[in-house]
């Protein structure tokens, strides 16, 4: 089954630069062998290495007894029982203590040459000036508090103040619409918003307030919204609910001690779309979530003191909230915020941005490097990268031609490139290289992280398949510190997407194969989640979305492959009797339905409008031979006879690829 992926398993073994104490801090784990005799342990005695390291890395208030309590059998885990820490004494005030003057965060605006940074000490007093204007808005610990904000200093002390409080932070990606902040705000319970006047980003504004309005008018439960300035835009003010930031802050002073948390306080939510219905407010806990992200940043990215770290995620994604905040700061490192986009205002921007800042660590998502890859080689030149240690993809799978485009041309052969494989679920790295003990294959995350158990299963009998050169279903075997604990308010749902469908395992919702030489290769989604540039969409969220039309009668939608973003939306839309097919506005009005109700992130690349879908007698929709059809695969659709009306699939193809 292996065989039918054209892997390249081309060795790149650790470069020689890296291991050379002449040139390179010496990497944690320096050799294969270390690697494997600390997973050893990590996976004989998780007790013993974790509770170590959650000493080394965390400092807690009161010291927890037992470390690991539960399972995924009964989906009751737990770590660091008794324990207390406080997330954001952990990311702020230890380092503000000791040395109050290094920067925390370099803040790169929109805008080139506008660069701000913030220091330790200065970071303390603002998170704790937010965090009494928290209080003084009545948040205590346990409650929640949306997040609408671009990607400025504001929005970390935003996540670092909600933390410092005890309250969950929901972040909502700015990106979304006012539809899906409504059901996220509402899903939540949050009574306060934190937002901006407006965004900035690839020199366009982003309307957060407005949009914020609309979403809350049909939220009655919050009462309050502290607005940030941004761009110092007028906007409206809604009296009694609505407050700017900068008038709030002043009165509150500049310490104000951290709450105590235990381990297994809830920390925040982050939505995620799933195979079906609603999003979920997948739910992290404080001291393993915080400990995924210490150790892995530590080792993945294998941060020495001195690094200047960049991750070019959205704070509004998993990935910003532990490799921008959580990650970087709890070890006292500076990292990078990133408020523009890779080609504003040319193509050449991450690299001035490395160059300028001396960048050790550059962390970006394949379609990203897809997307900078096609437009030339040129917007490279004449920038220094030497800086570079380590380079980083996260988000989906990554083809070995842009694999080998990002370590030639921007890590130049000389740093060591991590494909880092995790979810929103998995609070941390699961699969990923150790820079200094890996030797890498493109494309493959290689091997788990300590205390990973990985499992690869058969999908349809569950039974796990052993040994290498295997194909089936990602799961991972045992419970590990980062891992989510609930979706909120729904914890039967939680079972039910990651813990019944395998008994005793985390189901990921991927595919894998661990080669002939053990390495892993994770081949993307077995269920109806699409990835496209890295951001997850559910195929049913779609299709709902495209339902609400007045005029549609059904609708399927599927992912097919792309050239840059990985996969694009396709949806298939059925007309209600009457309305007349061959419509330009029609599909235009589709799309920006799709735009409306999630996000203009969301929006289908391709609608066709067609008079039948492919069914079964029963009337199951039979989305395999859509992914067929434009995957452009029609002539190996398979078994097609189960259909209620096999013609279906010839007007199908017709519309997909007209014939000439
Ligand atoms: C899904 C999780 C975790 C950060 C960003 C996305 C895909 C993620 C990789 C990788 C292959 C990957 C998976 C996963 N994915 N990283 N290195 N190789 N696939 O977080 O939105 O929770 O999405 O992204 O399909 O299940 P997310």
């Amino acid at each position: 089954m292996a065989d039918q992926y054209q892997d390249d398993h081309s060795l790149f073994p650790v470069p020689a630069r890296l291991l050379d104490p002449a040139q390179c801090p010496k990497p944690f784990v320096s050799s294969l062998d270390q690697y494997k005799k600390m997973y050893r342990q990590s996976i004989d005695n998780p007790e013993e290495f974790f509770g170590k390291l959650a000493n080394e890395l965390l400092t807690w208030s009161k010291p927890f007894h037992t470390v690991r309590h539960g399972g995924l059998e009964h989906g009751d885990v737990a770590w660091f029982l008794e324990g207390e820490l406080n997330a954001c004494y952990n990311c702020v005030d230890r380092h503000a203590l000791t040395d109050p003057n290094k920067v925390a965060i370099i803040y790169e605006a929109d805008e080139p040459n506008q660069a701000e940074r913030i220091t330790y000490g200065e970071l303390l007093r603002k998170v704790c000036q937010l965090a009494g204007v928290l209080r003084a808005h009545g948040i205590r610990k346990g409650d929640t508090v949306a997040i609408y904000m671009p990607m400025i200093p504001e929005a970390v002390v935003a996540l670092l103040a909600c933390a410092r409080v005890g309250a969950l932070h929901s972040v909502i990606f700015a990106g979304f619409s006012a539809e899906a902040l409504r059901d996220r705000v509402h899903d939540a319970s949050s009574r306060l918003v934190l937002t901006t006047d407006q965004g900035k980003r690839g020199g366009k504004t982003i309307e957060t307030k407005r949009i914020v309005d609309e979403a809350l008018k049909t939220c009655p439960k919050v009462e309050t919204v502290i607005v940030c300035q941004r761009t110092g835009a007028e906007v409206p003010m809604k009296d009694g609910r609505d407050y700017w930031w900068g008038d709030e802050v002043f009165k509150h002073p500049f310490y104000t001690p951290a709450e105590d948390i235990n381990s297994e306080d809830p920390m925040f939510l982050l939505y995620t779309s799933g195979s079906t219905g609603s999003p979920k407010g997948v739910m992290h806990t404080t001291g393993g979530y915080m400990l995924g992200a210490a150790a892995t940043f530590k080792y993945v990215f294998d941060y020495h003191p001195g690094d200047i770290f960049a991750c070019m995620a959205d704070v509004g994604w998993i990935t910003g909230h532990t490799y921008i905040v959580y990650g970087p700061l709890a070890l006292g490192a500076t990292t990078v915020l990133f408020e523009s986009l890779p080609t504003y205002p040319t193509p050449s921007r991450y690299w001035e941005l490395i160059a300028e800042h001396k960048i050790t660590q550059f962390y970006t998502a394949p379609t990203a490097i897809r997307a900078l890859r096609r437009l030339g080689d040129e917007w490279l030149e004449g920038h220094d990268l030497s800086s570079l240690r380590i380079i980083g993809t996260v988000g989906e799978p990554i083809n070995p031609e842009a694999w080998h485009w990002y370590n030639e041309k921007v890590g130049k052969g000389r740093c060591a490139v991590v494909d880092t494989y995790w979810q929103t679920e998995t609070g941390s790295h699961i699969i990923t290289p150790l820079p200094g003990a890996i030797t890498t294959k493109p494309g493959s995350a290689t091997f788990p992280f300590f205390g990973i158990d990985i499992a690869i299963l058969d999908p349809v009998t569950g039974k796990e398949l052993v040994g290498n050169d295997v194909t089936g279903v990602l799961a991972v075997k045992r419970p590990w510190p980062s891992m989510a604990r609930t979706i909120y308010n729904n914890h039967y749902r939680f079972m039910e997407t990651y813990l019944k469908p395998y008994a005793g395992y985390y189901f990921t919702g991927d595919g894998a194969t661990r080669d002939k030489d053990g390495y892993i290769w994770v081949r993307g989604r077995v269920d109806d989640v699409i990835n496209v540039s890295g951001h997850r969409l559910s195929t049913a969220e779609i299709e709902s979305a495209l339902i609400m039309h007045h005029s549609v009668a059904e609708t399927a939608v599927v992912g097919a492959p792309d050239d840059v973003t990985g996969q694009s939306i396709n949806a298939f839309v059925c007309l209600k009797p009457g309305v007349p097919v061959y419509s330009m506005d029609l599909t235009r009005e589709l799309i920006s339905q799709v735009r409306k109700v999630i996000g203009p992130f969301a929006a289908p690349k391709k609608v066709y409008l067609v008079e039948d879908l492919p069914k079964t007698r029963s009337g199951k929709l039979m989305r395999r031979i859509l992914r067929k059809i434009v995957a452009g695969e029609s002539d190996s659709l398979g078994d097609i006879s189960t259909l209620a009306d096999p013609s279906v699939v010839e007007a199908l193809i017709n519309k997909v690829n007209p014939p000439p």
